[in-house]
């Protein structure tokens, strides 16, 4: 193909790549599509990998009639399940200029400027959570990348404070904590030590501290959760906070999928105690309106992150004399896209007070949820409903039963509520984070359980 051929083609394919894009981000109703299997993939496909490719406009057409109906949209209006997504026209448009800039978000010599919009993001959640000046961190993948980061910060601060310890490592974590939690322990060859909870399901301060006399200094770290992604559930912070400073133990916050909560002014009371914690994430890719893949993690002392993730070699002290905010030093990773970019262009299009507006609408798409499942008579609450998550059970209903219904109602594009289960037994939730979900679609989804 000579050069003229390739930059025709190019600025035709251009076209078409943002045409494809600008369609999608404005489609109205999305809908939800449903998985095929490998095998009819193959069949409808063939080999996309060839010696001399497909040309990007069979490609493309590719993706557009097969593989992206093959894939479920998590910001259809009636995806209730796990923690969705609904990221705005504005944070999606610019995910496509953060793709085309090549900007290497690693060090402050080269991604400055992107990396400067960035921490001006993390600088808003700093100071909705509370936690001091100087607080500071990074983006990364997801809430597990940055669990597993905060909590690798924590162990090599207690590390430091008592170096010699009897048996494993441990976090305090309540019963009600995210997978990902146990999964980075384990990860770092630590236990994890479950935390009885209250009535409310929430970890309290008495009890962090009965586990930490009981244990001593084997505890690197409390994990609470600010918003479990089962039930919305808050740790009882204004009391953790408080033992955890006491007693010199690394406090992180999960928020998650709840922390975007504190951006609404009638939520954030019940993060109170936040402000004493060392570390804390919150997932701008859950409720927070951004696309995947973006994960805000804070340290109250980001030297002390600095001090066990930044990498060192020959080829990268070059970077050390050029501001000292290389992003790559505060978690597991070297090279990063600039992947808060979207959330920080979102932002700033819009203003804050969009976003607590946003927030508050899923928070009474909650509340309606609620009171419409306990009028009906063939559904009762499960659980008292916190944040923007209801759970709720189909009486009479066996296990086999949910799976059938959800099975169903994806397959015929009515709703994509999956089942999940409290103390063994089945139960629906609702997880709200999309404000464009409507009050009648709730009906919808309630009548269609009868
Ligand atoms: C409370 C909480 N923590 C951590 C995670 C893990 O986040 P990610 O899936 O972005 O890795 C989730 C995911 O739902 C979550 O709800």
């Amino acid at each position: 193909m000579g050069m003229h051929d390739w930059t025709v083609e190019t600025a035709d394919l251009a076209d078409a790549v943002i045409g494809y894009a600008r369609a999608r981000t404005r489609l109205d109703p999305i809908p939800l599509h449903e998985p095929k299997t490998e095998a009819e993939l193959d069949e409808l496909c063939g080999e996309t990998i060839t010696p001399v490719g497909l040309g990007g406009p069979r490609a493309l057409e590719l993706f557009a009639d097969v593989l992206e109906p093959a894939s479920l949209s998590v910001d259809y209006t009636k995806y209730l399940s796990f923690v969705p997504a609904a990221p705005t026209e504005s944070a999606l448009l610019f995910d496509l200029v953060v793709g085309a800039c090549s900007i290497y978000g690693g060090s402050w010599l080269e991604g400055a400027g992107a990396v400067w919009a960035e921490n001006q993001a993390l600088e808003w959640l700093r100071g909705l959570t509370g936690m001091p000046d100087g607080t500071g961190g990074v983006f990364v993948p997801g809430g597990t990348i940055g669990n597993l980061s905060a909590m690798v910060a924590a162990r090599h601060a207690s590390e430091q404070t008592h170096p010699d310890i009897e048996g494993r490592r441990a976090f305090l974590v309540s019963a009600e904590s995210h997978s990902s939690v146990k999964a980075a322990a384990q990860v770092m060859s630590c236990d994890v030590i479950k935390v009885p909870t209250d009535e409310h399901r929430r970890m309290t301060g008495a009890a962090v501290q009965a586990a930490l006399d009981e244990h001593g200094h084997r505890i690197c770290g409390v994990v609470a959760t600010s918003g479990t992604t089962n039930l919305g559930v808050i740790d009882e912070l204004v009391t953790i906070g408080p033992v955890c400073r006491d007693a010199g133990v690394w406090l992180h916050v999960d928020g998650a999928y709840g922390g975007a909560a504190l951006a609404s002014p009638r939520s954030q009371p019940l993060f109170a105690g936040l402000e004493h914690a060392d570390s804390f994430i919150v997932d701008p890719h859950k409720w927070l309106f951004a696309p995947f893949d973006c994960c805000a993690l804070l340290y109250r002392d980001p030297d002390a992150a600095r001090a066990i993730h930044a990498q060192h070699a020959g080829y990268l002290a070059f970077l050390d004399a050029y501001g000292d905010w290389n992003p790559s030093d505060f978690a597991i990773h070297l090279t990063r896209r600039v992947r808060g970019l979207p959330f920080w262009f979102s932002l700033a299009t819009h203003g804050t007070d969009a976003y607590a507006e946003a927030i508050d609408i899923t928070l009474d798409l909650a509340g309606y949820a609620a009171e419409a499942i306990a009028a009906a008579p063939h559904l009762e609450i499960a659980h008292e409903p916190s944040l923007s998550v209801v759970a709720f059970r189909r009486t009479g209903w066996d296990a086999d039963q949910y799976q059938r219904w959800t099975e169903g109602t994806m397959r015929s594009g009515l709703a994509f509520v999956t089942p999940s289960r409290l103390d063994g037994e089945p139960i629906y939730r609702f997880c709200f984070v999309n404000p464009r979900t409507t009050n009648d679609e709730i009906d919808e989804i309630i009548a269609a359980l009868a």
